[in-house]
């Protein structure tokens, strides 16, 4: 999707840099994140360019194993203004409410399919910011199904896991095919 890595200057004087979204069935989104336990420098960086890749993707959601880094972070904005980054380093959550969501969701390395998946509506994250400062906070609706879908990332895990492998054997050919014209 970006051949092309980009550098250009943020209004902070940061330099940040796109990075290559992984796309289905690339291997390397089945690996396994590991902790963060560097919270200097470097890992501000690459939020800061997880951020650009999310934002310049129009998407709501990034985890670091979508760009081929195999640490345990997110960015989020579920804003309609896409002005509200949310950052998790390390994140878990349990769920609060036994109630499900039917959510269609999409996601950046599974681009141009969108599948109905039901997860818990309701769900305590517990996490750390990008400064190590732990936090939780009790998240519903989309932000709920943000956060569960992106963390499904960092174990390597897809949504077209949820889904028939009739479904998923379809849009990995079809991935296949428009990456192999590329
Ligand atoms: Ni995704």
């Amino acid at each position: 999707m970006y051949p092309i890595k980009l550098l250009h200057t943020s209004t902070t004087g940061t330099l940040m840099a796109l990075r290559t979204i992984l796309e289905f069935p690339d291997l390397r989104l089945r690996t396994i994140a590991t902790p963060v336990t560097d919270f200097g420098s470097s890992l501000e960086a690459l939020i800061d360019d997880m951020l650009e890749t999310m934002y310049s993707a129009g998407g709501i959601g990034l985890a670091a194993t979508q760009i081929d880094v195999h640490q345990r972070i997110l960015v989020i904005d579920v804003s309609e203004d896409r002005n509200t980054p949310q950052v998790f380093v390390n994140p878990t959550f349990t769920i609060s409410d036994q109630e499900n969501l039917d959510y269609d969701e999409g996601c950046l390395s599974i681009p141009g399919f969108y599948e109905t998946i039901s997860r818990p509506k309701t769900v305590v994250i517990h996490s750390q910011d990008q400064h190590g400062k732990h936090f939780h906070l009790e998240a519903n609706g989309i932000l709920a199904v943000c956060i569960q879908h992106e963390i499904d990332h960092l174990d390597g895990k897809l949504m077209v896991d949820y889904i028939s492998r009739l479904k998923r054997d379809r849009i990995r050919s079809k991935l296949e095919k428009k990456q192999k014209a590329l």
